[in-house]
């Protein structure tokens, strides 16, 4: 893609994985299981029954990432830390196998140049912590804060840039919808181990404060998926609100503004799904920090008139595996995070990018064609660039993913890697997407 855009200097050009992703090795140098791994045993959870045990590997194969990065030519990388490999009881003692892992991990990544952009809960609880409720029970907050302290002591100013959830909407998936682990289907605790997560966000940061890191930045991870009305009816008005409400700013409001809206309240109260809180919650929600970590994908159009729904997605712009090509959706979130909650803190681009399904298309040397990716990406980046131009404090985008890797209850049906695994050799193989992003940053270098 030529652009001639000059970005920021020290801009983060990235990737991210997530350690229940592509990590495996579940059983080994004393981690316990999370709830994926629990998750993944149930019938009919997964694609094709499949389970992250041995997933990409990188617990014994960091080394390899770590040659992809460098040849891909990031100087940032977005990995997590899995909760249960580091303290297999969830609270309690450290395991030093698991604590060594990651610190040469990191000192590999810095003496590479490659900024660590750590996540300390990317969805993986120890499932120790969801025998005793997970995070319906209030204590969560408490072993959360007690999993950040520890981590921030024992790494400290090795991350420049931490992370403490991504993405709670994740627990509410897992607690209330079913479709991610643990798997329940109660919308009274989905509503609460949301609330405790946020909660729980809070006291890491202020577990973060309390450290002193003169280094280290601190953040949180956040998707927004905005809805956007198909039909101008009053009904859709009100449908995208109420989307938006149950959704994105579930999180983003206390975080970003110390509250739950009105309108959210008044309506869980009526469903009798309200959680339950407490007042000092509201300041360890809203603690001030250091970046917003923006994860974007798409928009989601909405429309209570199912004739509506179906004419829009007859319509163009739509990418080989059915999900809109709208790559303003990185604009508009970046405008609407200013606009709405005035946001002072930097942005980072913290998740971007898309899937193909099933087999990819190679060429006659074995590459995968993934033109589609191309597509979308190089959209996204105009609009990044849109956005920049335009003055917005962005200082990084992390695309998703460094590889292929256990997509979560779609296994490994869904691939939103750049390089391709090789299940046999467990090697990675640039796809033409990794190509066009190592040409890209190298523009922009
Ligand atoms: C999550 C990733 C996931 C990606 C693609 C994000 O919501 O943070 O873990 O793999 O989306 O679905």
């Amino acid at each position: 893609m030529e652009s001639s855009f000059k970005y920021p200097k020290d801009f983060l050009w990235g990737l991210a994985t997530s350690a229940g992703q592509i990590e495996g090795a579940a059983t080994e140098d004393g981690r316990t299981p999370s709830i994926w791994d629990v998750f993944a045993t149930k019938p009919g959870k997964i694609f094709k029954g499949e389970t992250p045990t041995v997933a990409c590997d990188s617990y014994h194969r960091f080394d390899r990432d770590l040659e992809m990065l460098k040849y891909i030519g990031v100087n940032s990388y977005r990995m997590s830390i899995s909760w249960s490999r580091v303290l297999p009881e969830g609270t309690g003692k450290l395991n030093p196998l698991g604590l060594d892992y990651y610190k040469r991990c990191f000192e590999k990544l810095l003496k590479a140049n490659i900024t660590p952009n750590v996540t300390l809960y990317h969805w993986d609880l120890p499932q120790v912590l969801e025998e005793k409720g997970g995070w319906v029970n209030r204590d969560s907050i408490e072993w959360f804060g007690e999993y950040a302290e520890k981590m921030f002591r024992e790494f400290g100013d090795l991350i420049p840039l931490w992370t403490t959830v991504n993405e709670p909407i994740a627990t509410y998936v897992g607690y209330a919808l079913g479709g991610f682990a643990p798997g329940h289907t109660n919308e009274v605790w989905g509503n609460q181990a949301r609330h405790n997560i946020l909660v729980a966000h809070g006291k890491a940061v202020e577990a973060f404060r309390e450290e002193n890191l003169k280094d280290s930045k601190i953040g949180v991870v956040i998707d927004i998926w905005k809805r956007h009305a198909i039909t101008d009816s009053p009904e859709d008005a009100a449908l995208v609100i109420d989307e938006d409400e149950r959704n994105w700013k579930f999180y983003c409001d206390p975080i970003l503004a110390g509250k739950y809206s009105d309108y959210l309240l008044d309506r869980l109260t009526k469903e009798g799904t309200v959680m339950q809180m407490k007042p000092h919650d509201f300041e360890l929600t809203s603690q001030t920090l250091d970046f917003f970590g923006l994860n974007v994908y798409n928009r989601v159009p909405v429309s209570v008139n199912a004739q509506a729904k179906a004419d829009f997605s007859q319509g163009g712009n739509f990418l080989n595996n059915r999900t809109e090509y709208y790559p303003d959706a990185l604009y508009e979130a970046v405008k609407l995070l200013h606009e709405l909650y005035d946001i002072k803190i930097p942005v980072y681009v913290t998740e971007n990018g898309t899937y193909s399904i099933g087999a990819e298309k190679v060429d006659e040397n074995g590459m995968v064609e993934d033109d589609d990716r191309i597509k979308y990406v190089s959209g996204f980046l105009k609009s990044l660039e849109k956005a920049l131009a335009e003055g917005y404090d962005i200082r990084g985008y992390y695309l998703w993913s460094l590889m292929d890797n256990f997509e979560w209850s779609a296994g490994s049906n869904f691939k939103f890697g750049i390089t391709q695994l090789d299940k046999e050799t467990m090697e990675l193989k640039p796809k033409k997407s990794a190509y066009f992003y190592k040409d890209y940053i190298n523009s922009k270098k």
